[in-house]
């Protein structure tokens, strides 16, 4: 039955039904089918009073299988099984471990009760991926736990713990055990009438007009760009009236919302996620964490070192004087202290993170250290000085990272004699916060060196992407190229707050100026500075108005004055900015014209795509998704539109060709077509074919 993925084992008056679907027990057509055929296996038989369903392996039934998405839908429906097993005669009682999601906690609702283990989780999250809980969630969710905590539950996709899912109604009972032994036990209990059973759509929602109202008018403020959030609190709300109504509603929602592309963004950022830990390095031997030496008690060495401590790893803050050890100890105390206030750690856990922080002055400390990472000032001259002497200090077989943003990592590995233990891993401020590391793999740098590094990234909760070495890497050289469309933009006739509010329409979180005021305007100063000399000579310069406003100190946020003016939580307009503006244009001689916000868009995320073609196409990134996830965990890209390259397959090849040779009208040295992107307009290629290695 099945392909074996759904058994039925009798025993005595009872009938169990196990479900084994590596490795997440996703409900695909085989699993679906094998549940229907088991119901009808069990009823044949005659003998069960009552029916334990469990999974095996590490959880209960994750959800529906994301991967038929798209794709023509294959009979029986989840809807379909979750009513058939509401409608069964013969009760049946499911039993959670692991975590039951989205379907999974769909499935268990049509259930008569139940059961879970003290570990197991529940939870819909459908939301994350751009569509609604579509088996009957929305309207079984708010029969079994009010329209409150459905709410939550919904529009959260948060994974509730099942103490607080017993609380809500959600589950019947907590037991211990095995899954197939809780199973039984909780079949017999419906026999003999110790666990009572029901049928979940013949409950009643009580109405709730106020959390409707209020979650309705959150939901619209916080995600004005999604569409399933709202059809979400539309369906809990039809879930006070006709339970097959609301059934129908319910899926009449879920097919507007799953075809979209928003949902195929979601999706793609989901598998995109999990895709990018694929490197070439992944059957290499990690070597073993143990402790962790932290160069520079900065902000980035801070935030790095909190991320470590958070981790569980003892670490050793190096820094060169005693005032800056003092600084980066308070930060990084700082840091753990708003970890507690946001609840992502106990106080108590918190005291056993500080309690693993050694701090020094001397470098010798680092001579025991399993990994260190270097994150001083951001200048090639220090770093050679560090890299030497790390190479005279540490043990053998010790990892060495720099956190360069930009750096050439071979010339760093250089300076020491095990060129094969050093590589970049690229944090992103604040670090103890922000998901993304680039692990960036030198020329000599030793495959579980490689693995080494994803392996702590794991251990961090961070998401790894492996990157080549070039100016920037993945995220920073793409950054460097599209800012300078930004800046193009504002000298040629766009005034930067339009530039800021065009994109942020599209759906970044903050435009670049905002952005550039958060970071400090002297970072970008600074690489321009440094970037002056090799600068070509056809390039247009698009620095100067920023450079203006660093030279008059106005460097953003942490000066109160930058593209805006800061006043409290106030961001108000700088005064100043338009006479720059005006001079700045004047003296290149550009008479200002107007831009619509769509071109705005436009131009910003060509330039984007370009150059992210041109770092595939280069090997700097290992695939098209390597890209995307980049810039959705470290550069505010909305994740809703899947990442640069995703977006770039919603427009194609041929007419993104087609504007960067119109752009290349006025400026032929910036604007050009990456070979790759030509490629595959002639081809009918798509960024999607190379992630899937065609
Ligand atoms: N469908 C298909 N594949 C899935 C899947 C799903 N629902 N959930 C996980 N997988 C795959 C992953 O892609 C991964 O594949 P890979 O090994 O080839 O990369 C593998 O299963 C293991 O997943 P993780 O690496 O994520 O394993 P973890 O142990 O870290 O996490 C998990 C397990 C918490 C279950 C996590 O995988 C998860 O959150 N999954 C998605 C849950 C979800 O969103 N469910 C709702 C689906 S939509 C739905 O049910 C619609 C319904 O309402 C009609």
């Amino acid at each position: 039955m099945g392909e074996n993925k759904v058994t039925v084992e009798f025993v005595e008056d009872v009938a169990l039904i196990c479900i084994n679907n590596p490795p997440v027990n996703a409900s695909g057509v085989v699993v679906r089918q094998g549940i229907v055929d088991a119901l009808d296996e069990i009823k044949a038989a005659g003998s069960a009073k009552a029916i334990g369903l469990y999974c095996a392996g590490r959880t209960f039934i994750a959800g529906a299988d994301i991967t038929e998405f798209g794709k023509p839908p294959l009979e029986p429906g989840l809807p379909e099984v979750c009513n058939i097993l509401e409608d069964n005669e013969i009760p049946i009682v499911a039993v959670i471990h692991g975590t039951a999601l989205g379907g999974g906690l769909e499935t268990a609702m049509g259930c008569h009760a139940r059961v879970a283990v003290p570990t197991a989780k529940v939870g819909l999250p459908e939301v994350l991926l751009g569509i609604l809980p579509g088996a009957g969630g929305t309207q079984r969710a708010p029969r079994l736990a009010g329209i409150s905590n459905a709410l939550d539950l919904i529009l959260s996709g948060r994974h509730v713990p099942a103490k607080d899912a017993l609380e809500m109604g959600l589950v019947d009972r907590i037991d211990d055990g095995e899954p197939r032994e809780v199973a039984l036990a909780a079949a017999k209990d419906v026999v003999v009438g110790t666990l009572a059973t029901r049928r979940t759509g013949e409950l009643t929602t009580t109405p709730d007009d106020a959390a409707i109202e209020t979650t309705m008018a959150a939901v619209q403020k916080k995600h004005p760009h999604l569409i399933s959030p709202q059809k979400c609190v539309e369906c809990v709300a039809a879930s006070t009236g006709d339970f097959k109504e609301g059934l129908a509603f319910e899926r009449a929602r879920f097919m507007e919302c799953l075809p979209s592309p928003q949902s195929k963004g979601l999706i793609h950022a989901f598998f995109g996620e999990r895709a990018v830990a694929n490197i070439p390095e992944r059957k290499a031997q990690a070597r073993d964490i143990a402790s962790v030496g932290v160069i520079g008690g900065g902000t980035m060495g801070s935030g790095i070192s909190t991320s470590a401590l958070m981790a569980g790893l003892p670490v050793t803050l190096i820094e060169v004087s005693q005032e800056g050890l003092d600084r980066g100890v308070a930060t990084i105390t700082g840091n753990l202290d708003g970890a507690v206030k946001r609840g992502k750690m106990s106080p108590e856990k918190r005291d056993a993170a500080l309690a693993k922080l050694t701090a020094s002055t001397e470098m010798e400390s680092l001579a025991e250290v399993d990994l260190v990472i270097e994150a001083v000032f951001e200048k090639m001259e220090i770093k050679k000085e560090i890299f030497t002497k790390l190479d005279a200090i540490c043990k053998d077989g010790a990892v060495l990272a720099s956190n360069t943003s930009y750096l050439d990592v071979n010339e760093i590995a250089a300076m020491t004699r095990r060129p094969q233990d050093v590589l970049g891993l690229h944090f992103f401020s604040p670090a103890h916060i922000m998901k993304l590391l680039e692990v960036v793999v030198g020329e000599k740098t030793a495959p579980e060196v490689v693995a080494t590094g994803f392996a702590l990234a794991k251990k961090m909760r961070k998401v790894a992407v492996r990157a080549g070495v070039c100016d920037g890497f993945i995220g920073n050289r793409i950054l460097g190229h599209y800012l300078k469309t930004a800046s193009y933009l504002v000298l040629d006739g766009a005034h930067p707050d339009q530039v800021d509010k065009a994109l942020e329409g599209f759906g970044f979180a903050m435009g670049p100026h905002r952005v550039g005021d958060l970071a400090g305007l002297d970072i970008g100063y600074m690489t321009r500075k440094r970037l002056a000399a090799t600068r070509p000579a056809e390039e247009r310069y698009g620095g100067a108005i920023a450079d203006r406003l660093s030279e008059n100190g106005w460097n953003g946020r942490k000066t109160s004055k930058g593209y805006y003016v800061y006043e409290g939580r106030d961001t108000l307009e700088n005064p100043d900015l338009n006479a720059i503006i005006d001079e700045e244009r004047a003296r290149a001689g550009i008479t200002p014209r107007v831009f619509s916000d769509e071109e705005i868009v436009e131009r910003y995320m060509t330039a984007m795509i370009s150059e992210a073609a041109r770092v595939v196409e280069d090997g700097i990134a290992l695939r098209p998704v390597d890209v995307d996830v980049v810039f959705l965990s470290g550069y505010g890209f909305p994740r809703f539109r899947g990442g640069p390259l995703h977006y770039a397959d919603t427009i194609g090849a041929a007419e993104l060709v087609k504007r960067i040779e119109a752009y290349a009208q006025e400026d032929a040295h910036y604007w050009k077509v990456p070979a790759l992107l030509r490629k595959m307009a002639e081809d009918g290629g798509s960024f999607a074919d190379l992630n899937k290695g065609k």
